[in-house]
This record gives structure tokens, sequence and C-alpha cells, in this order.
């Protein structure tokens, strides 16, 4: 299969069989596909809270409309972006670049610098917005990774931000739950699989000048 023919196999899952669990071997290399997104200067402001607990899922579920695929599928993935940038998140990035790098960090410290200047002082409703757009790059590799794999996935926007922060008590670690991919297996009954996709025609999206 061809990466166009992943694109056509995915779709929006809207019912999982509660049943099958992803394995571990499928499931770390869904977290490297994340963990290699690309990022705004590399900073990778966000965390990953995984959640296979069924309690946990079935909880969260009442915070999300009640759709079925957060307490069905096989692992819910919580995207939550940073809504505050640390002085420590710059000489943490710029310590792993001068390691992964292999080079002084002192040959950094300009970049750690300026990267402080123009960051530590953006309003926290700015940074949030710019962290979580970010958040949908690394969304979207998990779910071309996850159709590689034969997985399935559903992105979903629509749970209240308020209640899982409360939930996964992340408001202390200044971050906030921004979207969510349900991971599993499709249900054989779920009828969206058998629809065809709705997208625009090549030519209302593309224009070339
Ligand atoms: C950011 C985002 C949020 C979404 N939120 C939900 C959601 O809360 N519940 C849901 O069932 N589908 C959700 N979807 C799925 C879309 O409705 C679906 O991707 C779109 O209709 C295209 O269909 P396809 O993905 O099956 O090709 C979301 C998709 C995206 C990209």
């Amino acid at each position: 299969m061809d990466i166009i023919d992943y694109y056509n196999w995915r779709y929006a899952t809207k019912k999982f069989n509660p049943n099958k669990k992803i394995p571990n071997t499928d499931l770390e290399l869904i977290k490297e596909s994340i963990r290699l997104a690309p990022t705004s200067y590399g900073l990778q402001l966000f965390k990953v809270i995984i959640i296979e607990n069924q309690v946990q899922k079935d909880e969260l579920r009442k915070f999300s409309y009640n759709q079925s695929q957060i307490s069905d599928a096989s692992h819910l993935f919580i995207f939550c972006n940073s809504t505050k940038v640390f002085e420590k998140d710059i000489d943490v990035y710029i310590q792993n670049k001068s390691i992964s790098q292999e080079m002084p960090v002192e040959e950094n410290k300009g970049y750690g610098d300026f990267l402080k200047k123009t960051l530590l002082n953006k309003d926290s409703e700015k940074t949030s917005v710019w962290t979580k757009n970010q958040t949908y790059i690394a969304l979207t590799h998990l779910m071309t990774a996850c159709a590689s794999l034969k997985i399935d996935s559903c992105p979903i926007e629509g749970f209240n931000t308020t209640l899982y922060n409360e939930f996964l008590d992340i408001n202390k670690k200044s971050l906030s739950a921004g979207v969510v991919a349900a991971v599993g297996y499709r249900s054989e009954s779920d009828n969206s699989q058998y629809y065809k996709k709705v997208r625009k025609s090549t030519k209302d999206i593309f224009e070339i000048h």
C-alpha cells in the first residue's frame, strides 16, 4: 500500500471493537511517530497522556458528550499542550540539542537566549493557541502511523476541556487537554467504514500561481 491508500483506508472510527487491544510493539511505534513530529523551534511543548485503564476511559466518556469511542477504543491518546513556556523548557532543549548534535552547550547559548527573549513573556492565551496548534501535527503523525499498521483511530475535539483538565489534574503542570485520539480496531458493525469519503475536489482546494 502507498501513502494515499493509507489515507483512503483510515476513517474517523465511530464504533470500536471494545475487546481488541493494541499490541505493545505497535503502541511503541505509534509513540515514536508522535515523538518524531516536528514542532516550532523543536521545543515539543506538550505531553501525551495515554489512557488504557477501562475505569478511566468510562469516566472520560462522561466528559466527552457520551461518545462511545472514548470507552471502547483500546487506548486514548490525550494531547495536552503547555499553557506557559518556562525557562527550564528552553534549558532542557538546549541541553538535548547539544548532546544530540555533539556540540558544546556554550555554542547553543545564544540561541537559547534568543528563545527565552522571544517566548518567556508571551501571554498565556497566545502561548496556548501556539502550542495547541502543534499538537495537531503530532496527531496527524499518529493517525498516519496507525493507518500504516492497520489500526483505526478517531480524532476527537468533542470533550469538555475543563473537566478533562480536572480529571487528569494537569492545571498544576501548566498543561491543558487539547485534542484526543481514540485508537483501536473498528467494530464490524460500524457503518461509517462503508461510507464514501466526502472531500472537496482538488481544483476547489488548490490554486497555482
Ligand atoms: C480536529 C478534529 C476533531 C474531530 N472531533 C470529532 C469528534 O469529537 N467526534 C467524532 O466522532 N469525530 C470527530 N472528528 C472526525 C471528523 O468528523 C472526520 O474526520 C471528518 O468528518 C472526515 O471524515 P473521515 O475522517 O472519516 O475521512 C474530528 C476530526 C478532527 C480532524
